[in-house]
């Protein structure tokens, strides 16, 4: 199945690390990241759970919930889990789908039989509270992700959310955004009272809005 940003994330119940999940569920009202990695007991997958675990706090302060997923057995990812907790020196803190069976890879098409027939490739799936996908990217199995990076479009995407911005490119949390093309000159000054420049009539400019 292909999806799309925007569409409904398809919900399924699957055997976890902490148990059977149904996913809808996990996320409740919060935000969500569901990930996936090629294999256990391989050395970019290592790094990536270990990093994701010691961003457990910025997760939980954008109201995220996140989830890992390899075609790796449960009995497989728990002994994983040790080696991850000793080399990374963290504790793995969220749930790891043991997705034997690919019925979730294939839902999500995190299988890219070109590349590799047996395993996932790293796919990211940012999910929204209201359940709907809001951000895909995919890496080869080669390359580690940029955690930092997904808290940074964590960030503009729930800046988008609540307030009528988008964010430029490189932009960082504390920086300056754009104000949506939809907002009029005229709704300005009330939307955003911290000011703005009006560097063209298409190109306006605020100060973050929550800060
Ligand atoms: C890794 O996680 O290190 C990895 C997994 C599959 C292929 C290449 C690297």
């Amino acid at each position: 199945m292909s999806l799309k940003l925007g569409d409904q994330a398809p919900d399924f119940t699957a055997d976890s690390t902490e148990g059977k999940i149904n996913f809808h569920e996990y996320l409740g009202n919060n935000w969500g990241v569901l990930f996936s990695h090629p294999a256990d007991f391989t050395p970019v997958c290592t790094t990536e759970l270990g990093t994701t675990a010691k961003l457990k706090k910025d997760f939980e302060k954008r109201n995220t919930k996140v989830i890992a997923l390899s075609v790796d057995g449960l009995e497989s990812h728990k002994e994983w889990v040790k080696d991850i907790n000793e080399t990374q020196n963290t504790d793995v803190n969220f749930p790891i789908i043991a997705d034997e069976d690919r019925k979730v890879s294939e839902l999500y098409d995190m299988i890219h039989p070109n590349s590799n027939e047996n395993a996932t490739v790293r796919s990211v799936f940012v999910i929204g509270p209201d359940k709907k996908i809001k951000l895909m990217i995919t890496y080869p199995a080669s390359t580690g992700r940029n955690f930092d990076e997904l808290i940074r479009v964590i960030d503009s995407l729930q800046l988008t959310a609540n307030y009528s911005v988008a964010t430029p490119a490189n932009w960082k949390h504390g920086e300056d955004v754009v104000i949506a093309p939809a907002i009029a000159d005229a709704d300005i000054p009330d939307k955003f009272p911290k000011g703005h420049k009006r560097i063209k009539p298409y190109l306006r400019t605020t100060p973050q809005p929550n800060l």
